[in-house]
């Protein structure tokens, strides 16, 4: 180990976390000066730092703590779960917390999404996904059919193959050249539709993509229920049921990412059971064990799994960590408290109300779009509201980085303010919240906001 000051030797998480922890995405130069943010305890919708300020979590950590921090009895079942059998493979073994949660999590899947092949996270489980679909197409005699196509601005996963599904250029660029197949269209972005284009004709760029990419070389197209990246897009009436028919005009499979949109964030257990559309696959991960542990999964259907159920045939794909046993009974008693607490239902009875305090902050110039749905919004932040001009990218960078992020989290609200579109503030709070936490919210936002346009001279109207 290199020579530098330890734990042992008194130094504190500050000079630690400068020292030695890479954390990722994140630039670690800014912290040559600034604090890094520690946290260290969490309870309910609120998570505490070292020094023990309260920070409203209005994004579930990161989309994923939907039951809420501090949950003593889901804590509890994975200690149980370490005392009994710490850990077996799910590599030609079994154990039964993943065999009753894979069972569990098909009995509440749409439709014959019957089969669920755990990972340790959102990635791995696009990578699994994209790999399984290969696979299927070339045991049903198509190997042509190797490419994905995905959405523009779309986060999909860092792995090299979710990341040719990922469509955010700057994500892309120091890694190229990716796993080829990856293809793009337009994505939902309906409040600055591509030019000429109108809502109804979005599904169909996924039927000119495949044709010009050659039906008989595209094995999939991969969609999130309500696209988090560029913030919050929703479907437009139609889409999913159109994207549906193309696929199967074209011998494609749907997968419908649910890394973010299942376990209650739309309000279902799944985002396609709100749009009403039956994906072939759908991938997930943080809020299957409300990120207590680790877990990812494919869930694919019955049709899907025929051609590898014959003869020798199997998935050649796996990870050490699918299906940990204590992932697995963390999850189990995450659905627990779901059911137990009528989570699905909170969100129901609250998003209504969550929409109205966001609605609320567009009287503020700088807002010019609030979208999204269930505990999922976003707002857009605009120059001038009548023209929709957004910043260029050097505002963009001072009005995010310079000042949003570092202001909202002083205040206490955890959110995230995000350039990788348009600029845009998410919210993703966790699924037991309600009024209460709205109004804080509303209040921090409000406040932050109204200087933000200030310092960026923002028209007023
Ligand atoms: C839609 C979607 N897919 C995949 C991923 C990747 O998941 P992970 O970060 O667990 O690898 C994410 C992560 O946010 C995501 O939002």
């Amino acid at each position: 180990m290199a020579t530098t000051q330890t734990a042992t030797t008194g130094s504190t998480l500050q000079e630690m976390a400068k020292r030695h922890l890479w954390m990722h995405f994140t630039r670690m130069a800014a912290f040559a000066e600034a604090e890094v943010p520690v946290i260290v305890r969490g309870e309910g919708c609120y998570v505490y730092d070292e020094h023990g300020k309260r920070y409203l979590d209005g994004l579930s950590a990161l989309f994923c703590v939907n039951v809420g921090h501090g949950r003593a009895d889901i804590a509890q079942a994975g200690a149980e779960q370490a005392k009994e059998l710490g850990f077996f493979t799910n590599w030609s073994y079994a154990h039964p917390p993943a065999i009753e949660l894979a069972a569990r999590v098909a009995s509440l899947a749409p439709g014959d999404l019957n089969r669920v092949f755990f990972t340790s996270g959102g990635s791995e489980a696009v990578e699994s996904a994209l790999k399984l679909c290969r696979q299927y197409h070339g045991l049903r005699g198509k190997p042509r059919k190797h490419k994905v196509i995905a959405r523009e601005i779309a986060y999909h996963g860092t792995s090299l193959g979710a990341l040719s599904a990922t469509g955010i250029t700057d994500l892309r660029l120091p890694f190229e050249p990716l796993t080829p197949g990856g293809c793009h269209v337009p994505n939902t972005n309906t409040y600055r539709l591509p030019f000429g284009m109108t809502e109804a004709q979005l599904a169909e760029t996924i039927a000119e993509r495949i044709e010009f990419e050659g039906p008989d070389t595209v094995a999939a197209v991969i969609l999130e229920p309500v696209q988090n990246s560029g913030g919050c897009f929703t479907p437009p009436e139609g889409y999913f049921p159109r994207v549906r028919e193309i696929c199967d005009e074209y011998d494609v499979l749907l997968i419908s990412d649910e890394v973010i949109c299942a376990w209650g964030r739309l309000g279902e257990w799944f985002g396609c059971q709100r749009y009403d559309y039956q994906p072939d696959i759908v991938t997930t991960a943080k809020g299957l064990t409300s990120a207590y542990a680790p877990m990812g999964a494919v869930i694919f259907s019955d049709r899907i799994a025929e051609p590898f159920l014959e003869g020798s045939g199997s998935f050649t794909h796996g990870f050490t960590f699918g299906g940990h046993p204590i992932s697995a009974a963390v999850a189990m008693a995450n659905l627990d408290v779901f059911e137990r607490e009528g989570i699905l239902e909170n969100v129901r009875a609250n998003e209504a109300a969550l929409r109205t305090t966001l609605e609320s902050l567009r009287d503020l110039p700088i807002v010019g779009d609030v979208r999204g749905a269930g505990y999922f919004q976003a707002l857009e932040l605009v120059r001038d509201k009548e023209t929709k001009e957004t910043f260029n990218h050097d505002e963009a960078e001072t009005l995010l980085r310079g000042f949003l992020s570092g202001e909202l989290y002083r205040r206490g609200l955890i959110c995230r303010a995000d350039d990788r579109g348009d600029p845009v503030i998410q919210l993703s709070p966790p699924l037991i919240a309600g009024p209460e936490q709205f109004a804080e919210i509303e209040s921090i936002l409000r406040a932050v906001l109204e200087e933000a346009g200030q310092r960026m001279h923002v028209h007023t109207h």
